[in-house]
């Protein structure tokens, strides 16, 4: 569903994204896990046709990505880091205008609309005001207008930022049910962990690791475990302590 070959970013001669190479097939889930700054927002806005690459190629979907942008935007679904609904419209306007822009007759619009809620737990919530949403509420609806449509290939831009666990829990079983191909960025390694099935990890603009989540915790978690022990002889304990 994406074939991506040495893509490249940069802001003002300072690159973000530097030669990314990635395949997602059909299916699957795949993480892009990375710290802030690492260039993930980027190569999804790349992705999506959202921002043109300085160089590099990819097919989305089937299409490609400079040489048909629309046959790109027609085939999949994208939710942003920020949110996606502008007050004041309503949650059922706004996805039935994401349905329609999309090319489905006003009817099959609604229907896709009442559809889309029930899968992601708001059915019913139409005439809700995106401002009067919790934030796990809020994050559904954002993934109900990326979904609305039925796309082939979804992107999912930290999905879960700023979630408390219960509602990045729902949010999750939600996700996983959506059986459609996903590519999700993230910060969070329990999150690619419990998502994912495969994780590329991005660094600086560059992947730099690559595998199943189970691979990687087995490759990288010895370099990364974040444990010391002592042992302390001879002193009293309160001493040794300070
Ligand atoms: N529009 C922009 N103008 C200038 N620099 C940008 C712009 N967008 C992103 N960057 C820079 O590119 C790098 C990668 O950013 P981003 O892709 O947003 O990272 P991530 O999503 O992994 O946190 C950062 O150093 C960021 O400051
Ligand atoms: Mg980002």
């Amino acid at each position: 569903m994406i074939h991506a070959k040495a893509l490249t970013r940069t802001f003002k001669g300072v690159p973000a994204v530097r030669g990314v190479d990635l395949d997602v097939h059909e299916g699957e889930i795949v993480g892009f896990l990375g710290p802030n700054g690492a260039g993930k927002t980027t190569t999804l806005r790349m992705l999506t046709t959202l921002l043109r690459p300085t160089s590099g190629t990819a097919t989305v979907a089937g299409h490609d990505l400079v040489a048909d942008p629309s046959g790109v935007r027609g085939s999949i679904g994208y939710v942003a880091q920020g949110g996606m609904f502008t007050p004041p419209s309503l949650i059922g306007a706004e996805l039935l205008l994401q349905a329609r822009l999309h090319g489905h007759s006003a009817r099959e619009a609604r229907r896709l609309v009442g559809e889309v809620l029930e899968r992601v737990g708001l059915a019913g919530f139409e005439r809700r005001s995106p401002a009067s949403l919790s934030g796990g509420q809020a994050r559904r609806a954002d993934l109900a207008l990326g979904l609305v449509h039925a796309p082939r290939l979804l992107f999912l831009d930290e999905p879960t930022n700023g979630l408390d666990p219960r509602a990045r829990a729902e949010l999750w079983d939600h996700i996983r049910g959506l059986r459609t191909t996903i590519f999700l960025s993230t910060h969070y390694l329990d999150e690619a962990d419990a998502l994912c099935d495969r994780v590329l990890i991005i660094d600086g603009g560059r992947i730099v690791a690559s595998g199943s989540p189970a691979d990687l915790k087995r490759d990288h978690a010895a370099a990364t475990l974040d444990e010391v022990f002592l042992t302390v002889t001879g002193r009293p304990m309160a001493e040794a302590a300070a």
